[in-house]
């Protein structure tokens, strides 16, 4: 389960998340849907403890993020979109390894866990090799591999799909569904509309760091007595997306 509270952040005079509330189930994906510069990245980096709120807070997996930021970090999983952030004289299994670590995994558990995950992800052949030379699928393969390494049960994805090619995108989705079939509590940025309609349970619509409504698909459009999602967006903020 995640809560978030009032969660705010100002960078000088700029409120770039304010004082925004919403609470996630397990087994369910919430998309924060929102225009370039409304305060998504700025939101999930508060979640994944990078970034200090200036007020407010959010509960998850039963932690108090200001007051137990190490507990959080170890309960989330975290996919942002961009470079695979890899590191190219590392092996597949020695970047993982890197993050079972930062994460205070044990040796032999992490060693195991790498087994499996390249069971999981059909990573066996190359687990062992560099991953300078990977061609895109294998580095992305890594990157998921990393991200749950640790087993969490929330998962953060930030805008994870921008991009990339249309079969990348389609990895990138399965792998969210199957984090959800598997019950974690997962938080998806996007300001693609589509993407947001095919996975997200239910969507909050951030608008200058304002989260300007929220609800699954059928209340949004009730509530705003509208036809599409579309409609729903450009009647809240004024733009296409
Ligand atoms: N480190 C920073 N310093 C100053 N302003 C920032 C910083 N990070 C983000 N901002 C500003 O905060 C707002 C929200 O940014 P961001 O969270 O990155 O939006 P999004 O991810 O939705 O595109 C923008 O106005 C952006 O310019
Ligand atoms: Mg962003």
């Amino acid at each position: 389960m995640l809560e978030i509270i009032e969660l705010t952040k100002k960078f000088g005079e700029v409120k770039a998340v304010n004082g925004i509330s919403f609470q996630v189930n397990e087994g369910e994906i919430f998309g924060l849907l929102g225009e370039n510069g409304a305060g998504k990245t700025t939101t999930l980096r508060m979640l994944a403890t990078m970034l200090q709120p200036t007020s407010g807070t959010a509960i998850l997996g039963g932690y108090d993020l200001i007051r137990e930021p190490e507990k959080v970090r170890s309960r989330i999983g975290i996919l942002f979109g961009g470079e695979s952030g890899l590191y190219d004289r590392l092996t597949a299994a020695e970047n993982i390894a890197y993050f079972g670590r930062l994460n205070n995994m044990d040796e032999g558990k992490l060693k195991e866990r790498i087994r499996e995950l390249a069971k999981v992800f059909d990573m066996e052949e190359y687990i062992d090799r560099r991953a300078g030379k990977f061609s895109k699928g294998m580095k992305q393969k890594v990157a998921f591999a990393r991200s749950i390494v640790h087993n969490p049960d929330i998962m953060l994805f930030d805008e994870p799909t921008s991009g990339l090619d249309v079969s990348a995108i389609r990895n990138v989705h399965e792998f969210i569904l199957d984090c959800k079939a598997q019950g974690k509590t997962i938080v998806l940025s996007s300001h693609t509309m589509s993407e947001v309609e095919k996975l997200c349970d239910r969507i909050g619509i951030i608008h200058k760091g304002n989260l300007v409504a929220q609800g699954t698909i059928a209340e949004l459009l009730e509530q705003h007595s509208c036809g599409s999602m579309e409609e729903v967006f450009v009647k809240l903020v004024g733009e296409k997306l």
